[in-house]
């Protein structure tokens, strides 16, 4: 689908920003392993989060909509052999965590993905899962991943990445192995599952960059999604930049391994107000008021990079709205995510006039600039690709057309009406 972007002239309001696509996928994921019913409020609608759900029902769950995004969850008594391939679709949260789940099973499963999801790296959970007795046959480390049910042990994983997705992956084996699982990381990564699992029981202790887990049965609890900071992250931007703009992004996601952005906006100079804060199931959550900003640029680079490693396409459309250089550096897994999308931002920020250079783990962009558009862009099957650039576009003197605009349903289908709401 080809999605013509104009100039706007300016955003205001206020809106309620969807539910958390990474909280959701844990919730959905460890009801699986919990021992009663319970129910999930605002899971979101975004596609990679039902992969999760499709997945869960294959191995055993029932799973009831109360409401469009309220769903009870009743776990099976065991988790049943699943009798056909369990396909994640284009989430690579999905296929990482459900390789951990799987490989301590007493049956073997197959994962499949979509052609982007076959294309990434899955040797960063294979490595781990086979240390802890795991077996797993991939096809050069990629999917489709064959798993074949094993009696795990408990292993100390130091990890090369800083990964929610491998630390959540190890996490789950370590539920299901003999002895203690424990994962260091260079840096903390998102800490939602180590959150949750706590929040559900879990034998789970955490101290700095490293957690430990033991096997351990989930007892149910209700859980409720906050909404999602990487959602919020485009409004937030379009708000500090494009003229004439004041909005209200309500009920955000405030766990401080998710709030790089919010640190970007406020050292780049941002007028952002964080309001109402509050707590549930051990998320903060809070309102946040932002206004067209004059920003300066900043590096990015280190510690922070897991707290906005998903933020970092819409970062670069912001930092060309900032005056001076912004550097982005240690951002090299960028070229794993669902597309390069280091290439990809720069090659496509260029061509709307943006003054920006790729390196090897990140990029550089001089600003401000007066993007020009007037182009097409391919979103490369890339939700996130798809938004930078439709929030590009409100800046861009002549109207931008961005194709393959529907990849935005992967994460947040609610993204073009709640656009639309605040763009007078
Ligand atoms: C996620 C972790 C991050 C992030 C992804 C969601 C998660 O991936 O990019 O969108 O929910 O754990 P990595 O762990 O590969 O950095």
């Amino acid at each position: 689908m080809e999605k013509v972007i104009k100039k706007s002239n300016g955003l205001k309001g206020e809106i309620i920003i969807p539910s958390d696509k990474s909280i959701s996928h844990r919730a959905a994921i460890f009801s699986l392993l919990c021992d009663k019913p319970l129910n999930i409020k605002n899971f979101s609608k975004g596609e990679d989060c039902h992969s999760s759900l499709r997945i869960i029902q294959q191995l055993g769950a029932k799973v009831e909509f109360l409401s469009e995004q309220e769903i009870k969850i009743t776990p099976p008594k065991e988790i049943q052999e699943p009798n056909e391939e369990l396909y994640c679709g284009n989430s690579g949260t999905t296929m990482r965590f459900m390789s951990g789940l799987l490989a301590g099973q007493k049956f073997n499963s197959v994962l499949t993905g979509d052609e982007s999801l076959s294309k990434r790296p899955m040797k960063r959970v294979i490595t781990p899962i086979s240390e802890m007795g795991g077996k797993i046959e991939s096809n050069d480390f990629k999917a489709p991943l064959k798993i074949y049910g094993q009696t795990l042990k408990g292993i100390n994983y130091n990890s090369p990445l800083a990964s929610a997705q491998v630390k959540s992956c190890l996490l789950l084996a370590g539920l299901f192995a003999d002895g203690e699982t424990s994962v260091t990381e260079p840096y903390i990564s998102r800490n939602h599952s180590e959150l949750m699992l706590k929040y559900l029981g879990a034998d789970i202790s955490w101290d700095k960059t490293t957690v430990k887990i033991k096997k351990s049965k989930l007892k149910a609890k209700d859980i409720e999604i906050p909404g999602d900071i990487s959602s919020a992250a485009f409004f937030l931007s379009a708000g500090a930049i494009i003229p004439n703009s004041n909005i209200k992004i309500k009920n955000v996601g405030l766990n401080p391994t998710r709030t790089g952005i919010i640190e970007v906006l406020e050292k780049m100079g941002a007028n952002l107000k964080i309001e109402n804060e509050k707590e549930i199931n051990g998320e903060k959550t809070g309102d946040i008021v932002i206004s067209t900003s004059k920003l300066k640029g900043i590096t990015i680079e280190g510690e922070i990079i897991p707290k906005l490693i998903d933020e970092i396409p819409v970062i670069a459309v912001l930092a060309t709205q900032a005056e001076g250089k912004t550097l982005i550096k240690d951002a090299n897994d960028l070229r794993n995510k669902e597309s390069d999308r280091i290439k990809v931002m720069v090659d496509g920020l260029k061509s709307i006039g943006a003054n920006i250079e790729e390196t090897s783990d990140g990029m550089i962009i001089i600003g401000k600039t007066a993007l020009k558009g007037g182009v097409k862009i391919d979103s490369f099957h890339d939700h996130r690709i798809a938004m930078s650039f439709y929030i590009a576009g409100l800046l861009c003197e002549n109207p931008i057309i961005i194709s393959g605009f529907e990849w935005v349903k992967i994460s947040f289908p609610e993204f073009e009406e709640l656009m639309e709401k605040i763009n007078k």
